[in-house]
């Protein structure tokens, strides 16, 4: 009898303890899994030789930031997620700001793989490479900003197809070549910086389209 009595004392402790953990458990908000393993083929783009993704303390959602080392101190390491997939226990990642931080890779494709990402701004670094059109298959990507790079080569037509970008800033590049004219499609622009490149040619006539744009 009184063993009978321990085993169910025992399995209770057991049951409270399980569920006292898992409780804690799932207060925790992280990355999706898929996400964070695309960050690491984004941050090997990008040229950052080694992210620590350990479990929560490297979480990018949890710590709101890329967990590496950074030595200037006017940079900016800014990640910010939507936690409430799931009961708020899996996060997506929306923002991405990775400002002057020297990194020296180029514009990764893979950003792809974060559909719910709405802001890009990568100001500051060294990247080159050309705008990857993957991006534009992102539906909530509303903010692009890739300013003061090593961004060289002509501006592709493709641009045309970001449809919802409401902010475009690819000021102080070497990128060069004629702006070209389909930029006039992206109606709900409402800043888009140019400046300090290497273009050539004049304004395209169909920027004249852009009638929410308040900063050129
Ligand atoms: C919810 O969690 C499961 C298991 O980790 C995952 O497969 C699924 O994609 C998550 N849903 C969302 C919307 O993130
Ligand atoms: C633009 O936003 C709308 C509404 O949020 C969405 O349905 C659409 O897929 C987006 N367009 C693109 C090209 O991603
Ligand atoms: C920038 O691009 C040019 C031309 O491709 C290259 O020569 C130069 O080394 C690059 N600078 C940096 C800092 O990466
Ligand atoms: C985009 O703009 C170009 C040139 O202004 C125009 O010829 C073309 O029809 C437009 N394309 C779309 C898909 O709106």
């Amino acid at each position: 009898m009184s063993t009978v009595f321990s085993r169910f004392t025992l399995l209770f402790i057991t049951i409270s303890f399980v569920a006292a953990h898992s409780t804690s458990a799932a207060s925790l908000a992280l990355l999706h899994p898929d996400e964070l393993k695309a960050l690491e083929e984004i941050a090997s783009t990008l040229g950052i030789p080694k992210l620590n993704l350990l479990y929560v303390y490297g979480d990018p959602c949890y710590m709101k930031k890329l967990n590496i080392d950074v030595a200037n101190p006017g940079s900016e390491n800014i990640i910010a997620c939507d936690c409430s997939f799931n009961n708020s226990r899996t996060c997506h990642i929306t923002e991405l700001r990775l400002k002057t931080l020297g990194l020296p890779g180029k514009l990764p494709p893979e950003l792809v793989k974060l559909p719910y990402l709405r802001v890009i701004d990568l100001c500051r670094n060294y990247l080159s490479g050309p705008i990857p059109m993957e991006w534009a298959l992102m539906p909530y990507l509303t903010f692009i900003s890739v300013c003061a790079n090593n961004l060289t080569g002509p501006l592709p037509t493709g641009l045309q197809n970001f449809k919802n970008l409401t902010f475009l800033g690819l000021e102080a590049n070497q990128l060069s070549g004629p702006i070209p004219d389909e930029l006039g499609n992206l109606t709900s622009l409402t800043g888009l910086i140019l400046g300090s490149n290497q273009f050539t040619g004049s304004l395209p006539a169909t920027l004249a389209r852009l009638v929410n744009l308040e900063d050129l």
